[in-house]
C-alpha cells in the first residue's frame, strides 16, 4: 500500500469531501516559500499554508527556540502555574496592540480565540447583572468552526447543517463601498435597543468570505456608534494580525480601538497552534471579584503551552525586525503594481489589495465558495507548482514575508497566464 492509499483509508481531511477529490499531495519537507513533495517537486506556497506561515517554512530561529524550550519545559498546567515564555509573550503582544489592551488570555487556535472573546463579552454583562444577550456581526464573516464562532459567522453552507443549534445573531450587510451609509443606518437601528452585548468583525478584510475589503472609515463609524452604547467591540484579527494588512494589526488603521482582540494564525510563525484573546481593563474589572461565580471558567489543556509561546516569541522578534517590516512594505508595493496591471482585465470583476494580501475576483455566474471556477483554478496553479487555494471565484495571494520579488512576480505571471487562458477559451467558444 502506498502513502496515498494509507492516507485515504485512514484520514479525514479538513474542508475536503470524502469523494471525488484529488489525492492529497505528500509533503516531506519545507523550506522558505517551498513545499517539497515526496516525488521531488517544489511547490511555491503562495498562501502561507492557511495564512499562518509568515516567515516562510523551516525558519531556523523559530525551530531552535522550539528545540531549546522543549528541552527545558515542554508543558505545565496553566492554572496555578506560570512560566517565562508566556509572560514574555504577553508583554510582547501587549507592546504592539493599542494601549487600551490590558490582559492576555491563551487558547489553541483562531476559533477558540474567538470563542473566548465572545464568552468574555457575554460574561462581562452577566457579571454586571445587566441583561445584554445579543451580538451583532457582519454578513459574510468567517470566525471559525466552533459553535460560538459558527454562530457569528455569516450563514453559509459551512454552518448550515448546524443552523438550528446556533445562537441568534443580528447581521448587518457587508459595507461594500456602495452601501456603507445604509449599513451604518442598519447598525444604528439595531443598537437602539439596550440588549446588544457585543459587535464582532474582521477588521478591513473578510478573509474566508472572499478577501472582501472594506473601508476603515466605515468601521470606525460603526465602532464609535457601538461605543456610544457601551457595546463591546471584538476585533477578530486571526487572519489580519501580524502584518498581513501592511500594519501590524488591521485595527492600526482605526481611530476607535476595539475592546477585545482575537489573534492566532501568524502568531507562532506557522510552527505551532496557539490562540490569544486580549482585552481592555474595563473588561477585566467586571471579573475582579471575590465572588467565585464571576470567574472566567474557561481553559484548554494546552493553554499557554511553553513551546508554542517560545515559537511565538521568536516569531515576534522576526516580525518586529527592520528586515521583516521592510519586506512587508516591499510586498505591499508589488501587490499594488499587480492590481494596477490586472484590474481592467475583461475577466476580472474586481482586483484589490491591502498590505501583503492581493485578491483577484473573476467574473462568474456563481460567485460563492462553490463556484465551478474553483475546480479550474486550483489544478491550473498546482500543475505549475504554485499553491493558490481560491475562495470560489476569488484568487488571492497571501505570501510569507520572505518571498522574493522574483518569486512573487512568478506567481503574478501565473495568474496573468490563467486570465489569458480564460480569454483564449472564450474566443474559441
Ligand atoms: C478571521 C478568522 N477568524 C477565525 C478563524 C478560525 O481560525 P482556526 O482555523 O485557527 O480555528 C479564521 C480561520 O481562517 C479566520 O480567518
Amino acid at each position: 500500500m502506498n502513502h496515498s492509499d494509507e492516507d485515504i483509508n485512514k484520514i479525514w481531511h479538513p474542508f475536503t469531501s470524502l469523494v471525488g477529490v484529488q489525492d492529497p499531495i505528500h509533503i516531506v519537507k519545507a523550506e522558505g516559500v517551498y513545499l517539497h513533495t515526496e516525488d521531488g517537486r517544489k511547490i511555491l506556497d503562495a498562501v502561507s499554508s492557511w495564512w499562518v506561515n509568515i516567515h516562510g517554512h523551516g525558519n531556523k530561529v523559530i525551530a531552535e527556540a522550539i528545540y531549546k524550550q522543549a528541552l527545558l519545559l515542554e508543558h505545565v498546567i496553566f492554572a496555578g502555574f506560570t512560566h517565562k515564555p508566556a509572560i514574555t509573550l504577553s508583554k510582547n503582544i501587549l507592546s504592539i496592540l493599542p494601549e487600551n489592551q490590558s490582559k492576555v488570555f491563551f487558547s489553541d487556535d483562531g476559533s477558540t480565540a474567538v470563542e473566548v472573546g465572545l464568552k468574555m463579552a457575554l460574561q462581562f454583562w452577566h457579571n454586571k447583572g445587566i441583561k445584554r444577550n445579543k451580538i451583532i456581526a457582519i454578513d459574510g464573516a468567517y470566525h471559525g468552526d466552533t459553535f460560538g464562532a459558527m454562530s457569528v459567522s455569516g450563514p453559509s453552507a459551512f454552518n448550515a447543517p448546524f443552523s438550528s443549534f446556533l445562537f441568534d445573531v443580528d447581521f448587518i450587510d457587508f459595507p461594500s463601498g456602495h452601501n456603507d451609509e445604509e449599513v451604518i443606518r442598519q447598525f444604528e437601528k439595531l443598537i437602539k435597543g439596550e440588549n446588544i452585548a457585543a459587535f464582532i468583525f474582521e477588521p478591513l478584510v473578510q478573509g474566508a468570505g472572499g478577501m472582501r475589503m472594506y473601508s476603515n472609515k466605515t468601521l470606525d463609524i460603526l465602532i464609535s456608534h457601538a461605543k456610544s452604547k457601551n457595546i463591546i467591540c471584538i476585533a477578530d484579527e486571526v487572519m489580519t494580525g501580524f502584518g498581513r494588512t501592511g500594519k501590524l494589526f488591521a485595527s492600526d488603521y482605526l481611530q476607535n480601538k476595539p475592546d477585545i482582540f482575537c489573534l492566532s494564525k501568524g502568531i507562532t510563525g506557522g510552527f505551532l497552534p496557539l490562540g490569544v484573546t486580549t482585552c481592555s481593563q474595563e473588561i477585566v474589572e467586571a471579573f475582579l471579584s471575590d465572588d467565585i461565580s464571576r470567574t472566567f471558567f474557561h481553559g484548554h489543556s494546552y493553554t499557554a503551552n511553553p513551546i508554542a509561546c517560545a515559537a511565538a516569541n521568536a516569531s515576534f522578534k522576526l516580525l518586529t525586525s527592520a528586515e521583516c517590516q521592510a519586506n512587508i512594505v516591499r510586498i505591499t508595493s508589488k501587490q499594488i503594481e499587480f492590481v494596477t496591471k490586472t484590474k481592467n482585465h475583461p475577466f476580472v470583476s474586481d482586483c484589490r489589495s491591502l498590505g501583503t494580501i492581493v485578491a483577484v475576483e473573476l467574473k462568474a455566474s456563481e460567485t460563492s465558495y462553490f463556484s465551478d471556477l474553483r475546480n479550474k483554478i486550483y489544478p491550473f496553479f498546482i500543475e505549475q507548482d504554485i499553491l493558490l487555494r481560491p475562495l470560489g471565484n476569488v484568487i488571492y495571494i497571501m505570501p510569507p514575508y520572505i518571498i522574493t520579488n522574483s518569486e512573487l512576480s512568478f506567481v503574478h505571471r501565473a495568474i496573468e497566464d490563467f486570465l489569458n487562458q480564460l480569454t483564449e477559451e472564450n474566443n474559441q467558444s
